[in-house]
């Protein structure tokens, strides 16, 4: 069904809570640090002026090349290079920084630096990834505000690439550090990881993977290295990259690109069972400093290292770029065994010496390659199994595709190209960057005359507000897509999808498109909503203006990435109490998850559904939460009537408690309709406190005032344009 919070499978109707198991779940004992920062004080310590574009703006980038270069062959006792080399070591830290990302709700990836935190830091699947980050310390803090951890890692990982003689796509800063866990993301409700058995979440009863998750065991970036839940079976391991991989929008090619890729270079290590080695780095004790998963530094000298629990390099050159994963992988048939620590892996029969790794420590021994189980789908998987010949055959092929795939990887969730910082941004505009054409902003007279022909122009409050809404409130501050710019809403999938009644929609464009004259389209929508809201104000008294800021431009369905975009449509949006179906997330936490990604506080969230609600904003006109006998006109009855002690609400019937009757005491006859997503407004003690100053005489024009503020800041979500070189999320 390709919805993001249900499996849409049968069996997995179960209810969860919207974040799944959390930090506080899995490490109890962990320092609360958070209850400093209460009441709007931020763990930030470069605090509110810091501009991070400014600072990258100074960085000396070919001097931080120079010296990541350098620490890439600067071997340290404490943790030494295999092959003399950290460059594989760097690229593995910056993919997996990369790869949480995933498309169905923007979430994870590399723009935060959230792999210095919990859970991420910790997970089976970055194990050992702290001596990676704690090698770079030195660099970063010569660098210090003038490159964020979370750009260093990317950064890293190209250099690593370019050191080892690879191809490289480009490079963009931008990714501005924060100082704490993002406690928004939903990894998964399992209790237990990956290494401890975690449930595999693909099987022949459950053959989609639950949204909004992108990997297929808790703990895991993407796949199960051994195949599904430690069964080697290529094929089905196969499946489960296609799975996973199309969770980041990677179609095969790019899959087998990067992953090829990707093995070009370094080697799995599971030298003996991984019992021998310490607690992940949240569970480990004070004494050691954030690191974990350590055994002794003798036997660490010696490179008696388990991280996968995988032992070997896939090639003959592990720290070189080159043709020679597909060659071995096609050369040799590969049988499977056990690696000293216990994994299942596939070694290649009777390999030629010259096609046997270095040893990590001693160049001048000889030991085999290996391949894991998702290696061997590359060649097992019919679909896979093409790709892989052709770039067996022509390196620059593979080339062409491993760099532009590890680009995109690394650069997906940084938005928008005009976000991009830097010298080694490529000129190229990427269909996956959501390209739009710069727009002009219309003149004060065009903006007053084009609000006046949308007032006569017999199109209702309503459908103005609400077009405006479902345009731009596709924006996710996750990673930076979506929003009215580009006027998206008119082209595929967007002008098809339920939420946006499909039909009403294409009325409502087609009257803009008829006024607009030479405003583009996307700033039309906006101004029209603009000026439906301060239609709806003045007939509830007050005079307002809601600033406007045109310039926005029309993208074409050619510039626009169908499959991506369809990720995005809403199954739920409480704003305009739109429901697809029945979750397994509950519809007020569904509200919150919108809020959440729109990047609104409690108090905008509150705001906005009160003054939608009374004008009209609604999905199919539905009654639920219109608590006014005034629809149209902007006041702020939705919280007085809500919080009217004479109204008792009830279910409209037992089989559903989505839907209720709000009765009057004393009559028992029935005054309103409200949903889930109304009703926790008067039920959550805090949205309560808050709806009850909205409902307080006195505020009658602050929730008019706020009201237009929190509505601004939606529309202008992805105006990039106008803080250019902005550093923000
Ligand atoms: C290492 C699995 C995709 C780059 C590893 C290891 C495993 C693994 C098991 C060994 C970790 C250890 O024990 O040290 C997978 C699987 C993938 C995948 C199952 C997808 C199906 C990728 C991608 C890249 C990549 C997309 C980068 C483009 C690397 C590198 C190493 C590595 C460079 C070597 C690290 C080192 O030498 O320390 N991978 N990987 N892998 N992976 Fe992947």
């Amino acid at each position: 069904t390709g919805c993001p919070m249900h499996a849409g499978a049968p069996g997995v109707t179960e209810a969860r809570s919207l974040l799944g198991r959390t930090n506080r779940d899995w490490w109890p004992e962990a320092l609360p640090v958070d209850v400093l920062h209460q009441h709007g004080v931020s763990p930030d310590p470069m605090g509110p002026d810091f501009d991070y574009a400014e600072a990258f703006s100074q960085l000396d980038y070919q001097a931080i090349k120079a010296d990541l270069t350098a620490l890439m062959t600067d071997s340290k006792p404490w943790w030494p290079a295999d092959f003399g080399h950290y460059g594989p070591f760097m690229i593995r830290m910056a993919w997996h920084a990369a790869g949480t990302y995933r498309v169905t709700d923007g979430r994870g990836g590399a723009n935060s630096g959230q792999q210095r935190f919990e859970p991420l830091n910790s997970w089976p699947d970055n194990g050992n990834l702290d001596k990676a980050r704690r090698l770079l310390w030195p660099i970063k803090q010569k660098y210090g505000r003038n490159i964020s951890w979370a750009d260093l890692f990317i950064l890293a990982g190209n250099v690593a690439i370019e050191s080892m003689g690879g191809p490289v796509f480009g490079f963009g800063g931008g990714r501005k550090d924060v100082y704490q866990s993002e406690g928004d993301t939903f990894w998964g409700a399992e209790e237990i990881w990956v290494d401890e058995g975690a449930q595999t979440r693909i099987t022949d009863d459950l053959p989609e993977l639950e949204g909004p998750l992108a990997a297929i065991q808790m703990g895991l970036i993407y796949v199960n290295p051994e195949g599904p839940g430690g069964d080697p079976n290529p094929l089905l391991s196969a499946r489960d990259m296609k799975a996973t991989f199309s969770r980041m929008a990677m179609n095969s090619e790019e899959t087998v690109a990067l992953t090829a890729g990707g093995h070009a270079f370094g080697k799995a290590h599971g030298a003996k069972p991984a019992e021998n080695f310490g607690k992940n780095p949240a569970a480990e004790a004070v004494h050691m400093q954030g690191l974990g998963w350590l055994t002794d530094q003798e036997e660490i000298g010696r490179g008696h290292i388990t991280t996968s629990g995988i032992e070997g390099a896939w090639t003959n050159n592990p720290t070189r770029w080159g043709g020679d994963y597909f060659r071995l992988l096609f050369k040799y048939d590969y049988e499977l065994t056990t690696s000293p620590a216990g994994a299942k892996q596939w070694t290649p029969v009777n390999p030629d010496p010259e096609d046997m790794a270095p040893d990590a420590r001693d160049p001048n021994k000889r030991v085999p390659t290996m391949m894991t189980t998702a290696d061997m789908a590359l060649k097992m998987d019919p679909e896979f199994r093409e790709i892989s010949l052709r770039f067996k055959d022509d390196q620059a092929a593979l080339d062409d595709a491993f760099s532009r795939a590890w680009f995109k990887l690394t650069h997906r969730d940084l938005g928008p190209k005009i976000r991009y910082l830097g010298n080694d941004v490529p000129a190229e505009d990427l269909i996956w960057q959501d390209p739009i054409p710069a727009g002009v902003a219309p003149s004060d007279a065009e903006v007053a005359s084009f609000k006046g022909r949308v007032l006569a122009s017999g199109l209702s409050v309503s459908e103005l507000v609400r077009t405006a809404w479902a345009s731009a409130s596709t924006y996710r501050k996750s990673d930076h897509r979506g929003g009215a710019n580009g006027a998206r809403i008119a082209l595929e999938p967007q002008r098809s999808w339920a939420v946006n009644e499909p039909d009403r929609l294409a009325t409502v464009l087609a009257k803009l498109n008829e006024l607009r004259g030479s405003i583009s389209l996307a700033d039309a929508i906006v101004l029209a909503g603009s000026a439906a809201i301060e239609q709806a104000a003045a007939a509830a008294g007050f005079t307002v203006e809601v600033p406007f800021t045109g310039g926005r431009g029309d993208a074409t369905q050619e510039m626009t990435d169908v499959d991506s975009f369809v990720w995005m449509e809403p199954q739920a949006d409480g704003f305009r109490n739109y429901l697809k179906s029945r979750q397994r997330v509950k519809t007020e936490e569904l509200l919150l998850d919108k809020a959440s990604l729109l990047g609104l506080s409690g108090p905008e969230m509150t705001v906005l559904v009160g003054g939608l609600r009374v004008l009209g904003a609604n999905h199919g006109d539905r009654p639920e939460g219109v608590l006014t006998t005034r629809p149209g006109q902007l006041t702020n009855d939705f919280f007085v009537n809500l919080l009217d002690n004479e109204t008792f609400w009830d279910l409209v019937d037992a089989s559903s408690d989505e839907e209720f009757i709000g009765y009057d005491r004393g009559g028992r006859h029935e005054k309103w309709r409200a949903t889930r997503t109304d009703l926790i407004f008067g039920s959550n003690s805090q949205l309560r406190a808050t709806a009850e100053v909205y409902a307080e005489r006195g505020h009658e024009e602050k929730f008019v005032r706020d009201f237009v503020k929190a509505w601004v800041k939606v529309m202008n979500a992805d105006r990039f344009d106008l803080t250019a070189r902005r550093s923000e999320d």
